[in-house]
């Protein structure tokens, strides 16, 4: 059994469709001083494409421990593809990239193939790629050790699932895609529930939307997981 000051803690927060320039930094001026330097909690900041390069100064700037990553990349590489980011530009902001998510199926058209073409991209590029699965039928691509278990019923509806159920679709998980896979939990996490999600033995960490766009509220989650 691993212990919750060895395992790996994830927060990541995912502003979707969501802030200025000017309000991306504001966030960062705010979020980046309260962040400890700690070995296994990593904190993750997914702002649009358009507040990548900003929002990676400012980090670096404040020598904040805080990772940038992308909501989305492109399935090809650099070349004529009107629109998209490859993640062969992408790699000078960003570590991770979210792959996948249940908003990009269903507007987007991201199919299960699209998710293996942008997996690829991004481990070819040394991003980490961050698949989100809706359930245990969602296929995860070869290659991918870091998943979020989101259940459409539970994104953005204030109905989260409970950790019971999240950590036994993480088990699923592990036991199908290895142990080494490390499994989020992602959909209605905030300060009041994150607790009963990570301290489950097999969920490292959580996949954050709609309470991570106000610093304050994303601060208390990150602070319930630091004093765990
Ligand atoms: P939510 O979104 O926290 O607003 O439910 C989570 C997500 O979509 O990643």
């Amino acid at each position: 059994m691993v212990g919750l000051e060895t395992k790996n803690i994830w927060v990541i927060a995912n502003w979707k469709s969501n802030k200025t320039v000017q309000e991306a930094l504001e966030w960062i001026s705010v979020v980046g001083p309260k962040l400890e330097r700690r070995e296994n909690i990593r904190v993750v900041v997914c702002p649009t494409f358009n507040c990548l390069s900003e929002v990676k100064k400012a980090i670096t700037v404040g020598n904040f421990p805080l990772i940038v990553g992308s909501q989305d990349l492109s399935p090809f590489e650099k070349g004529a593809y009107t629109g998209e980011d490859p993640a062969s530009i992408l790699k000078q902001f960003i570590e991770v990239a979210i792959v996948g998510h249940s908003e990009r199926r269903k507007n987007f058209g991201e199919t299960d193939e699209l998710v293996v073409q942008k997996v690829k991209q991004a481990i070819d590029n040394q991003i980490i790629p961050l698949v989100c699965v809706q359930g245990k039928e969602t296929p995860v691509p070869e290659g991918v050790k870091l998943v979020a278990y989101e259940p459409v019923f539970a994104i953005g509806t204030g109905n989260p699932d409970t950790p019971e159920n999240a950590s036994s679709v993480a088990e699923f998980l592990n036991q199908k895609y290895g142990e080494d896979t490390e499994i989020l939990y992602g959909g209605s996490v905030n300060s009041n529930n994150v607790e009963s999600f990570i301290s489950k033995d097999n969920i490292n960490g959580v996949l954050v939307g709609g309470a991570s766009l106000d610093p304050e509220k994303f601060i208390k989650i990150i602070e319930v997981c630091t004093t765990l």
